[in-house]
């Protein structure tokens, strides 16, 4: 059993349902999880394991992931550790997987901390959540890329199959 630390920088909700997710999958399989917003205080030297996970806005993982792992960073590799990406371009099969993620491959670019295991996620696309300026954008991505384009579009792209994989991942990363 490991005490695990899930982080997690979310703005409309769905990294922090896949951080939810993982929770309950991690629990199940015998581990003390405690799951929680990144801008929450907490003390990191209590886990055995750490997870962050982040979505992509703009183009950009949020400051509060860097800040995150500026200020943790000594703690952070000392543990076993690993990041996951949430964002839309990682519904395309060629760019599902951290290694041709152009988000992960920015992030582990700029991150002086290495996960050592990283992986990404489709994400929700719900255009009557969005305000108009973003529903607008978006819109506009998605027609270049040849998504969705109805103002009603509400889709969730997360592959819960293979969140329980990353689950089972993490569940073995050695402490
Ligand atoms: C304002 C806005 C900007 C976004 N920009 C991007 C982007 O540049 N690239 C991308 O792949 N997905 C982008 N997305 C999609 C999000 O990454 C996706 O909706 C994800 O599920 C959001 O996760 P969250 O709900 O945890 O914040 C954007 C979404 C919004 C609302």
């Amino acid at each position: 059993m490991s005490k695990i630390l899930i982080v997690y920088s979310s703005v409309h909700g769905q990294t922090r349902k896949i951080s939810a997710y993982l929770e309950d999958k991690l629990i199940a399989a015998g581990n003390s999880v405690t799951a929680m917003n990144i801008t929450d205080k907490v003390d990191l030297a209590e886990f055995d394991k750490i997870i962050i996970g982040g979505s992509i806005r703009h183009g950009k993982h949020s400051a509060a992931v860097y800040d995150f792992i500026e200020a943790n960073q000594t703690v952070l590799e000392q543990k076993p550790s690993s990041f996951f990406s949430v964002s839309l371009v990682a519904r395309k099969p060629l760019k599902n997987t951290a290694d041709t993620n152009p988000y992960m491959r920015a992030f582990f670019e700029k991150s002086p901390w290495k996960p050592q295991l990283a992986e990404v996620f489709g994400g929700n696309l719900n255009y009557p959540s969005y305000g108009s300026m973003d529903r607008n954008i978006i819109r506009f991505i998605m027609w270049i890329t040849k998504g969705p384009t109805a103002a009603d579009t509400n889709i969730e792209y997360t592959d819960w199959n293979k969140v329980d994989t990353y689950a089972e991942s993490v569940n073995q990363l050695v402490v």
